[in-house]
């Protein structure tokens, strides 16, 4: 089987952080503007990507998720698969689920764990980030090795911003980024 595309989506505050600690929901922080665009990401996917906390943290047991846990545990409902991912590549994950949903589009829906482990694969093709203009000071960063604006840490791991737009009045960022060279 080919190897899915797949398009991290994620918001993050002003200074880079994605939450301000585990179980700190973005539906409590972010812009309306910015729900929108995350829920038609989630929607246009195959299947959602994802850690344990931000499972629990937003359960819906409607969706196709693959829920990564050291834990693992098989086929926790019909469409949401528990996995360990530490023997495992991205392109391990469609023979997975293929029997109840072919993964052609993966959304990666964090966290930062969920993050690493893409990124380390070679394996985020599109980022789309939404940025609040809201600044934590502490929190869960994008990835665990990274600290700052999420731009930067961006440009630094060799990703090339496509688009960038406000969002809203209060000054919501979107932006779409590629790997350099894709
Ligand atoms: N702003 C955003 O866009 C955004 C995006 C995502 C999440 N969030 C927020 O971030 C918080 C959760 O993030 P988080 O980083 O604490 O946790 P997380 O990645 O959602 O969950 C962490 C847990 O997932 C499992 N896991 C993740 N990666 C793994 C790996 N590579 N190998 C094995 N197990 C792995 C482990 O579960 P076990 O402990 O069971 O082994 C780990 O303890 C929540 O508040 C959530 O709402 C925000």
């Amino acid at each position: 089987m080919p190897r899915p595309h797949f398009t991290l989506t994620v918001v993050t505050s002003h200074d880079g952080f994605i939450a301000r600690h585990p179980g700190d929901s973005p539906a409590a922080w972010a812009s309306a503007e910015e729900q929108a665009l995350f829920f038609a990401d989630v929607e246009a996917a195959d299947w959602g990507i994802l850690g344990r906390h931000t499972h629990e943290v937003a359960d819906r047991p409607d969706r196709r998720r693959i829920v990564f846990s050291g834990a693992a545990g098989g086929w926790r409902r019909p469409t949401q698969l528990w996995l360990d991912p530490a023997n495992l590549t991205p392109s391990d994950l469609p023979e997975r689920v293929d029997t109840v949903q072919p993964l052609e589009r993966g959304v990666i829906l964090g966290g930062t764990r969920v993050h690493d482990w893409f990124l380390t694969h070679g394996a985020i093709d599109r980022v789309h980030l939404s940025v609040e203009p809201v600044a934590f000071g502490a929190g869960l960063p994008l990835f665990s090795d990274q600290r700052g604006p999420a731009e930067t840490v961006l440009e630094a791991l060799g990703f090339l911003c496509r688009s960038d737009r406000r969002l809203n009045a209060a000054g919501t960022r979107h932006s779409v980024w590629v790997p350099r060279g894709a």
